[in-house]
């Protein structure tokens, strides 16, 4: 049976998740791409296995990650059969449901009916009791807040889940989903939205002083704007890319205008010695609000340069400031109809 690097918990940092008692791993891995059907599970494994040994203890999954929708929770259990399931004590899963999942009226947004479900469902394909957190993944604007909320309550509740959060929710909504869930007895744990150097709307929504007002942690996804923030698009649009694939990254957000911040700012992790995904991930981090950088990753290699960015976290207020003529919003956020509610 494989075993853990027995060291693996000696280079990670580990960040408490606003107020409560858990601690989660700086970088997290998320399974949204590279986990379906129509990745190696080879691949997978290898990825998985790494992430744990460098002291990742968080893996982010929701019930449509694939393609097709589901199988990455399939590969999650699999891979968790593979020897990871011996450490189920020391792992934070994370599943959510909000997307289109199963059709007809129950099989997206955020009725008790959906989440439930859904959340059985996960648990069935990953091959788990529990999972750690259990997000409403969007908000549900024709659904009343306290239904969805407290169908998260009874999800902990039951025993399905130990911790709740909330996903791509704006201040407002937070606040209130918060109240309810505050009134419920089941805490909010855990935030988690899109942030990235290109992708600065939770700052202007204000919702990182939300979140530390009311002791809720962030978990941030997409810090490298999908690939955006590394070095892999800065001369031309290789195969072996996301927005070859076409799925999530259009290949109009590698416009002209995007381009050419992005260089600059490859040029300015270069004087860090860093790569610009390193940059990317510190730059996140450099937040004391922003409790987890939420990853992705398709080799093993991609990992390892990204967990590395954790070794130059600081930025002078010069760095600091050079970054911020380059760090534009780059109109990347595919998520936005949730906030805009
Ligand atoms: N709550 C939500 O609604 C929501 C939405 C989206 C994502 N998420 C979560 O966030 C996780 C991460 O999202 P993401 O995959 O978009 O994150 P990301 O880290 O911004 O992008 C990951 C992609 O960047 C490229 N990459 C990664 N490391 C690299 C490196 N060191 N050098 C060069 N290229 C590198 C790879 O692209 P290639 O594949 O092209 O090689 C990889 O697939 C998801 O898995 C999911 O768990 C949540």
């Amino acid at each position: 049976m494989w075993q853990a690097d027995k060291n693996r918990y000696d280079s990670m940092t580990y960040q408490r998740c606003g107020n409560s008692g858990l601690q989660l791993p700086a970088v997290s891995l998320g399974l949204w791409h590279n986990f379906g059907d129509d990745a190696l599970d080879q691949t997978k494994l290898a990825i998985c296995r790494r992430a744990f040994d460098l002291g990742i203890t968080h893996f982010d999954l929701a019930n449509n990650y694939g393609p097709p929708p589901g199988s990455a929770e399939a590969a999650f259990g699999r891979i968790l059969k593979q020897g990871l399931s011996g450490y189920r004590d020391e792992l934070i899963i994370s599943s959510k449901a909000g997307y289109d999942m199963w059709p007809g009226p129950y099989g997206e947004w955020g009725s008790r009916k959906y989440l439930i479900a859904s959340c059985d469902q996960s648990l069935k394909r990953m091959g788990l009791d529990y999972v750690d957190i259990f997000y409403s993944h969007r908000f549900d604007p024709n659904t009343p807040l306290e239904e969805t909320m407290m169908a998260l309550d009874h999800i902990v509740r039951s025993g399905r889940a130990l911790y709740v959060g909330i996903s791509s929710y704006n201040t407002q909504r937070t606040r209130e989903a918060v109240a309810i869930l505050q009134e419920l007895k089941t805490p909010c744990l855990i935030h988690q939205p899109s942030y990235s150097m290109i992708n600065r709307w939770i700052e202007d929504d204000g919702l990182l002083d939300t979140l530390e007002d009311l002791g809720i942690g962030a978990i941030v996804f997409s810090p490298l704007a999908q690939g955006m923030l590394t070095d892999k698009y800065l001369n031309g649009i290789p195969d072996n890319s996301r927005a070859m694939q076409g799925k999530s990254l259009n290949k109009d957000f590698l416009n002209d205008k995007n381009l050419a911040n992005i260089r600059a700012l490859h040029d300015i992790a270069q004087q860090r010695n860093q790569s610009l995904a390193q940059m990317a991930i510190a730059w996140v981090l450099r937040d004391p609000r922003v409790t987890s950088a939420l990853i992705g990753a398709s080799s093993v290699s991609q990992l390892e340069n990204s967990v590395a960015a954790l070794a130059n976290r600081d930025f002078s207020d010069a760095e600091l400031n050079e970054i911020d003529q380059y760090a534009k919003d780059a109109d990347i956020n595919i998520w936005a109809a949730s906030i805009e509610k």
